[in-house]
């Protein structure tokens, strides 16, 4: 079976309650690092409410924000102002308002391919870390967040792709999406996204139903290969949630 054996499935009401469970483990795992954060933040629909939810006063107030930085998962390979871009929507929506400008990365796409783009960020990513080689006793991230596509996708790793099978890069380029938007992608490796402290997928509405009851059937899908070497948190909401999961 190809799902981790170290995954908790949180259920919640509704997509409201689901942002505000992930913004308390965000603040969580920011409180116990008196040290400098790292969190790499998603792209897609899913992470939306949780972002709005981090620009308001009650939890604004409460993050160090110099001390937190700020990646993404994934990036799709379109100009950084294009709406599609998925960390234009995160400073859009809660960075460009709290967050020092340093403490934001985003994933190139000004470069000449989304290879480029790639070997830019593992550069930066390595830069941060102090390494070129990852430490499984020394995660890179403190909290990764997650979303699942409706053919088990996470990031931009899509089934049978070649990235999902990376072990050595971190970051590397995907010529051609699997699902929509079909834009070339710069995805994280799944030896750079495991390695965090906690992974926190977000799952959220009816629609996602159908590819949640095979995740959790342990199907070899790239979501179910995607865990952290400490938690790994599903935050599933009501909408979403397989028949058989209800009342457990
Ligand atoms: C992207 C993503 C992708 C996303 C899932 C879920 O760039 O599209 O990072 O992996 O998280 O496709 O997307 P939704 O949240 O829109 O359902």
């Amino acid at each position: 079976m190809a799902a981790s054996d170290n995954r908790h499935v949180v259920a919640v009401a509704d997509a409201k309650a689901l942002a505000r469970a992930a913004a308390d483990r965000i603040m969580a795992r920011i409180a116990a690092n008196g040290d400098r954060v790292a969190i790499c933040l998603t792209g897609g629909s899913s992470p939306k409410q949780l972002y709005q939810l981090l620009a308001t006063e009650a939890y604004r107030s409460q993050i160090p924000w110099q001390r937190v930085h700020w990646f993404i998962g994934d990036e799709r390979f379109v100009r950084s102002d294009d709406p599609l871009n998925n960390m234009s929507m995160a400073r859009r929506t809660f960075l460009d308002l709290c967050a020092p400008a340093a403490n934001v990365h985003p994933i190139p796409t000004d470069t000449a391919d989304p290879e480029q783009a790639a070997r830019r960020y593992e550069h930066e990513l390595q830069s941060f870390y102090g390494a070129h080689q990852l430490d499984s006793t020394w995660p890179l991230f403190d909290v990764v967040l997650m979303g699942v596509g409706p053919d088990g996708h996470t990031a931009s790793l899509f089934p049978d792709y070649p990235a999902l099978d990376e072990t050595e890069r971190w970051v590397v380029g995907v010529p051609q999406a699997h699902v929509e938007p079909f834009v070339p992608r710069v995805t994280l490796t799944l030896p750079a996204l495991n390695s965090c402290r906690e992974m926190l997928f977000e799952v959220s509405g009816a629609d996602k139903r159908a590819i949640l009851t095979r995740v959790l059937a342990g199907e070899n899908l790239p979501a179910n290969r995607a865990h952290s070497m400490g938690a790994t948190i599903w935050l599933v909401d009501k909408a979403a949630l397989p028949e058989n999961f209800r009342g457990r």
